[in-house]
This record gives structure tokens, sequence and C-alpha cells, in this order.
């Protein structure tokens, strides 16, 4: 019970783990659907790969709320890097949860602006962020395109260090995550 729930002293509990690996998968589906979906201009309707853009967004919304209180509630692990690494570890983690809040509730403020409704799991409607129209949410959706690319850096550099320990370091770092 306590190695799914807490985190253990050499590993992320169960928990953490799914939430973890659940966010990676749509994080991924969520640049591939990004990446082909039409372009969004001001009649565009949210059918097809941007309703999916949408539908993944919003359970990615769902997902990382639940995984900010379970985080905030559960210690990780103990840090086994020196000082200096560790800094940059935290830090590096830091701006990941931050990219990973800003950039979707700038997505979502976008899709209000543009009046679209959404729903979590095609169930809970998503409540407007700002007015339908405002052009704040419009300049909000240019933000969202940029801090997404902000976030593939931080995510590039997070998996490069993960496989620097797995590969060169040879330690038990990935481990920590994949339990
Ligand atoms: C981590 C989550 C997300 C990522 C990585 C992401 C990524 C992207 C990217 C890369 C684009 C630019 C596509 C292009 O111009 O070629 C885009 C556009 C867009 N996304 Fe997201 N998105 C995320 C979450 C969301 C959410 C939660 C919503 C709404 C609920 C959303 C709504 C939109 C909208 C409306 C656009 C069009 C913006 C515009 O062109 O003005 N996105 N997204
Ligand atoms: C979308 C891609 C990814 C995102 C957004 C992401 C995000 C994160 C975040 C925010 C943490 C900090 C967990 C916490 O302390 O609460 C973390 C930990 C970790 N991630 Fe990822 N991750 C991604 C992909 C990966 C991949 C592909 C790997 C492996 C190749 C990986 C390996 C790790 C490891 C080993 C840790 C634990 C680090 C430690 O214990 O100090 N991640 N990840």
């Amino acid at each position: 019970m306590s190695a799914i729930k807490q985190n253990g002293d050499e590993t992320y509990g169960l928990v953490a783990r799914l939430l973890h690996w659940s966010i990676v998968v749509l994080v991924a589906a969520q640049f591939v659907v990004a990446w082909t979906m039409p372009d969004v201009h001001r009649d565009t309707q949210p059918v097809g790969l941007i309703a999916w853009h949408l539908a993944i967004g919003t359970a990615l919304i769902a997902a990382m709320a639940v995984r900010v209180v379970w985080r905030v509630t559960h210690r990780p692990p103990p840090g086994t890097l020196p000082p200096l690494l560790d800094t940059v570890s935290r830090s590096t983690h830091f701006l990941l949860y931050a990219a990973l809040i800003a950039v979707p509730l700038l997505g979502w403020a976008n899709a209000s602006s543009r009046g679209w409704k959404d729903t979590v799991f095609g169930a809970l409607p998503l409540p407007a962020l700002v007015p339908t129209g405002s052009t704040a949410g419009h300049a909000m959706g240019d933000i969202h395109g940029t801090l997404a690319w902000a976030l593939l850096v931080l995510i590039g550099v997070h998996v490069g260090a993960a496989l620097f320990h797995r590969f060169v370091l040879k330690d038990k770092v990935l481990q920590r995550i994949t339990g």
C-alpha cells in the first residue's frame, strides 16, 4: 500500500509514476496532433484534429491538477545528486511543471476567446477563462504556441539528462521513475 501511495527512499510511488508516464503519453500525442491539425483562423470550427487537440488538452489539464495536488502532498524520494546537479535537476522539474500548467491554460484561454465550448472527457464543461472575442485571449494563442516550443526544449533537456544517467553515469536515477 505504502509503495503505491508514498514515494520510497529510492523510487517514486506507483501513483507518481503512473501520473508521470500518462502525462508523457498525453503530451507526446498533443504535439503530434498540434503539428498535424489545420491552422486555426478566425472562422475555424473546433472539429476533427482540432477537437482532438482540445480533448487531449483538457485531459492534460485534469491530469496535471491531480499531479500538482499529489506532488505537494507527497515528498519526492531524497536527492542522490551532488548539490549543483541537484539544483539543476530541481529547477528543470520546476520549469517542466510551470510549462505543463501555463501551456494548457493559455490554450484554454485562446479557445475561450474563440467561443469554443470544451469539456473534460466529454462530460464536465470547462468554464470560459476569458470572454468570447477577448483580445488578450487571442494574444494568448500566440504565447501558447511559443511556450509549447519552450516546453519541448525542456523535455529534450530532461530526457537527455535521464539517458545520460542511464547510459553514461550508469546510476539509478532512471529507475526512480520506472520503478
Ligand atoms: C501541453 C499541452 C499542449 C501543447 C503541447 C499544445 C501545443 C500546441 C501547439 C504547438 C500549437 C500551435 C500549432 C500551430 O500553430 O502549428 C497549439 C495551438 C492551439 N492549441 Fe494547444 N497545446 C496544448 C494544450 C492545449 C489546450 C489545453 C487547449 C485548449 C483547451 C489548446 C488549444 C489550442 C488552440 C485553440 C490552438 C490554436 C491557437 C492559435 O493558433 O491561435 N491547447 N497548441
Ligand atoms: C513529455 C515528456 C516528459 C515530461 C513532461 C516529464 C516531466 C517530469 C517531471 C515534472 C518530473 C519531476 C517529478 C517530480 O518530482 O514530481 C519528472 C521526473 C523524472 N522523469 Fe520525466 N518527463 C517526461 C519524459 C521523461 C522520459 C521520456 C524519461 C526517461 C527517458 C523521463 C525520466 C524521468 C526521471 C528519471 C525522473 C525522476 C528524476 C529524479 O528522480 O530526480 N521523463 N519528469
